[in-house]
Order: structure tokens, then sequence, then C-alpha cells
């Protein structure tokens, strides 16, 4: 009992230690949420199973998830900010050209780390390890997407979620991931 009121504690302090920027309020701490989307080669090549394996044991919690065919107005509202670069029209192409799964993970410092696990945009300077770097060859192929700041992913987990579709569970794990 003891040691569960210290953890609430902790978080307690965490949440406040992190609350100070307005944007992310609410989205701090072990409440941190990021949008990870397996995109259309990642679904052909079987790879979604893994992905999710790979998020699940880092210890992240799913708070929601979708199997969807995107149009290209949701990919080009979703890649808005690259709509000056060269490869903007081939990336809305190829994310529109098969199926993709959305999903929304929680955890301390998810969006930091699961860049980490992504690897870099290029498979090519992605380390062994990293989803990209072990599944992709090709920057135009690299398998993954996931939001780059906390303030990206609550833009994009806003697009491609309705509010009732974030599920709040309790995970029975929790007390052996965080202190
Ligand atoms: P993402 O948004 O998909 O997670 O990827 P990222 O942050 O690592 O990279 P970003 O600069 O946001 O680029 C978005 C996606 O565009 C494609 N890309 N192609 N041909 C090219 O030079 C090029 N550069 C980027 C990639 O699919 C990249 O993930
Ligand atoms: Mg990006």
């Amino acid at each position: 009992m003891k040691r569960h009121l210290a953890v609430i504690e902790n978080r307690g302090k965490r949440r406040r230690k992190e609350s100070s920027s307005r944007v992310t309020e609410g989205w701090t701490g072990v409440n941190e949420r990021t949008f990870i989307a397996v995109k259309p080669d990642g679904v052909q090549r079987k790879l979604v199973g893994e992905i999710i394996r790979r998020f699940e044991r880092k210890g992240f919690k799913l708070v929601a998830m979708k199997f969807l065919q995107a149009s290209e107005e949701q990919l080009k509202e979703h890649y808005w900010e690259l709509r000056e670069r060269p490869f903007y029209k081939g990336l809305v192409k190829y994310m529109s050209s098969g199926p993709i799964v959305v999903m929304a993970w929680q955890g301390l410092d998810v969006v930091k780390t699961s860049r980490k696990m992504l690897g870099e945009t290029n498979p090519a300077d992605s380390l062994p390890g990293t989803i990209r770097g072990d599944y992709g060859v090709e920057v135009g192929r690299n398998v993954i997407h996931g939001s780059d700041s906390v303030e990206s992913a609550r833009r994009e987990i806003s697009l491609w979620f309705k509010e009732h579709e974030l599920v709040c569970w309790e995970e029975s794990s929790e007390h052996w991931i965080y202190v």
C-alpha cells in the first residue's frame, strides 16, 4: 500500500514538472501519446504484428487502433507541413496506395522513444535494431510513420481518431514498467 501511494505521488510530481507547456497539457509524463502508422508497404509485407509486438514489449500502452484505406485528402492534411517538398505528391500517392494501420500509443517519453525505435527517415541511415533499419531499404518505402513532437502527435491523433475512439484502460503490468 505504501509503495503504491509512493508510485502515485511520483507520477504526480512528474506530471506537475512537465505540465508547463499549455499546448501539451494533459499529454505529459506517463500520459504522453504518439501517433504511429504502419504504411502500405508495412501492411503488404506483413509487418503489422511485428511492429505492434515491439511497442507492446517496450512497455507502451495501445490506446487506439484502426485498419483503413486513407483518402488522398486525409493524407494531404496529415503531411501538410511537407506540401512544398518535391516528394510530397509521391508521398501522398504511396500512402494512399493500400491499407494502413493507424495507432495511438501512450507512455513516458513515447514520442521521442518511438522515433528512436523507428530509426532515421532513410532506412539506409537507420541502425540495425530499429524498425526501418531492420525492415526497410529505400526512403520512399520506409514502412512506418511516427509523430516528431508532442504537438504533432496531438494534431495527428485528432486527425485520425475521434475522441471516443481513444480508450482509457488500466494496464495490469503498469507497476512493473514504472517506478
Ligand atoms: P514520417 O513523418 O513518415 O514518420 O517520416 P519522418 O518524420 O522520418 O520524415 P519526414 O521528413 O516527415 O518525411 C515524411 C515521409 O516522406 C517520405 N520522404 N521521401 N524521397 C525523399 O527524399 C523523401 N523524404 C521523405 C518518407 O516516407 C518519409 O517518412
Ligand atoms: Mg515526419
